[in-house]
């Protein structure tokens, strides 16, 4: 089993009567040498072998790290760590368990994810990681994705100690080769990620419509082959997306619908069209949510922060594809010009439904945004990525999210792309049924069903939009996008942008 040791320390941490001041360190890449002193993380196979990195440290230490291991029950089981303060000569020494898996780029990021986390939590000046072998540029993917804290809003007191400031540098045997390939491939991808998650966290005062696409603007800017293009009501009016209104117009903040137009492919080559929800409060509207939870609805808008980060990731690397993300923005709120339960709504597409619950505006939002991109863009792929339904955590937890798709072929691959990302999905079924249960006395369909298979029956209703002959997957990420209780090693509690990573990579691997 999978411990994780960085929770407790957080708890301390919290429970100090003054805050310490935490910031993010610098990462960095140099030649390998073996530390005499500083502060060190090393990875250690199960069974603490007495060869190789981790033994030739323990001897500079005087055989102080196995001692301290042996003492402490630590056996280098996969994501165990063990922090040791003032070990030898060492300041610190931080040794992550990597267990008996091969190297893989996902085990490196979750060491380097775990080397970060510990790195909040530790004054040192500079931390160094060793890593003879390759792929250090994965130690700092994930060191960067862990060590992802969000402090905009806290004072901090300045007598506290600071935490978590300085530099982790990465020594490893070829720190050209690793510094090329972070530069070019990771870096791009981990900044896209924190984009996505600044935004995720960022409360509904400071978030809605138009400040995403503010926020957006300044993100591309001077990012080469992109064009943002944003529609307002009135433009949206004149198209007949009645339904992204019917969810926006109980709300003092305006809709908007985000394109993120990136050219980096062949000329004329039908792009990828990555579609995201962004409801930027969901309150539930007139169906209102509960009050409990209810301020964590700021993340519902994760699948457009989400879709907009992984075409910043390209864009900033220079892929070579053609990739627009289209982010459909609203509030969702009760108000006297809100939609009620049981108003029709005529979507862009002709097609009509009833609403029954205000509480389904996600499928709302994005059947008018997809209707459109399709019709505009006519795309090779659309992927949409939406906080759907609470009904996928109830069935997947928070280890899958969720993969509706009818077409087999790009299930598996999108199955093997998640699982290589570090994001995995786990396919559920779009049976044809579940159109029955969205049946309506009055309208083509009605925006919910009845009380099973709540997620299925949410994709359904999305895909009745979407042409037989066009590919297409959507993804509920309702249980993925908020890390609560435990952290992973890439993803620190809070926002998770999870998805990035992902459509990041499904844009790589050969086209569709
Ligand atoms: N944003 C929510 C989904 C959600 C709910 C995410 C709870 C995380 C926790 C979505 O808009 C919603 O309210 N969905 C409803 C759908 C229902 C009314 C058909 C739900 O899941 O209850
Ligand atoms: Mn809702
Ligand atoms: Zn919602």
């Amino acid at each position: 089993m999978l411990q994780r040791l960085t929770l407790p320390l957080l708890a301390l941490v919290a429970a100090l009567a003054a805050p310490p001041a935490l910031a993010q360190r610098s990462l960095s890449i140099a030649p390998y040498a073996l530390p005499e002193d500083g502060a060190v993380a090393v990875a250690v196979r199960k069974g603490l072998p007495d060869e190789g990195v981790f033994a030739e440290l323990d001897a500079r230490a005087g055989g102080a790290l196995r001692r301290a291991a042996n003492a402490a029950g630590f056996t280098g089981d996969r994501g165990v760590v063990l922090n040791l303060p003032g070990a030898g000569s060492f300041e610190q020494v931080v040794l992550v368990g990597i267990g008996e898996d091969a190297t893989s780029p996902r085990l490196l990021e979750d060491i380097g994810g775990l080397v970060g986390q510990a790195g909040v939590l530790s004054a040192a000046p500079r931390i160094a990681l060793l890593w003879p072998e390759a792929g250090a540029e994965h130690l700092l993917l994930g060191a960067d994705l862990g060590q992802y804290t969000f402090r905009q809003y806290r004072n901090v007191d300045p007598a506290a100690p600071v935490l978590g400031r300085g530099e982790l540098v990465v020594l490893t045997r070829d720190p050209d080769a690793a510094r090329r390939a972070w530069q070019a491939r990771w870096l791009p991808l981990a900044n896209a990620v924190r984009f996505s998650r600044d935004l995720i966290t960022e409360p509904a005062n400071t978030i809605y419509p138009e400040s995403f696409v503010e926020r957006t603007r300044k993100a591309f800017e001077g990012v080469p082959k992109v064009r943002i293009e944003v529609l307002d009501e009135k433009q949206m009016r004149e198209l007949g997306m009645n339904s992204m209104l019917a969810v926006g117009q109980g709300s003092q903040r305006p809709p908007r619908l985000l394109l993120v137009i990136y050219e980096g492919g062949p000329r004329g080559q039908a792009p990828l069209v990555f579609a995201g929800k962004g409801i930027t409060f969901d309150s539930g509207g007139i169906s209102l949510k509960p009050g409990e939870d209810m301020w964590r609805m700021k993340y519902d808008m994760s699948g457009a922060a989400v879709v907009t980060g992984s075409v910043l990731s390209l864009a900033r690397r220079g892929a070579p594809v053609n990739a627009v993300a289209v982010a459909a923005l609203a509030e969702n709120m009760p108000d006297g010009a809100a939609s009620r339960p049981g108003d029709v709504v005529r979507t862009m597409s002709g097609k009509t439904y009833e609403i029954v619950s205000t509480d389904a505006e996600g499928r709302m939002v994005l059947v008018d945004a997809i209707h459109y991109a399709n019709e505009r863009f006519k795309p090779r792929l659309i992927v949409d990525v939406a906080t759907l339904t609470g009904a996928i955590s109830t069935a997947l937890g928070d280890e899958y999210a969720g993969l509706f798709t009818r077409d087999d072929a790009l299930a598996s691959r999108m199955l093997a792309v998640g699982a290589e990302s570090g994001e995995e999905l786990w396919r559920l079924p779009l049976h044809p049924s579940y159109l029955r249960d969205l049946a309506s006395p009055i309208a083509d369909l009605r925006n919910g069903g009845g009380r099973r298979a709540g997620a299925g029956v949410g994709a359904a209703f999305i895909g009745a939009w979407v042409p037989e002959d066009v590919a297409w997957a959507h993804l509920d990420i309702a249980g993925m996008a908020w890390r609560d209780d435990l952290p992973l090693p890439t993803v620190p509690l809070g926002a998770s942008a999870f998805g990035v990573r992902l459509l990041d990579r499904l844009a790589e691997t050969p086209a569709q």
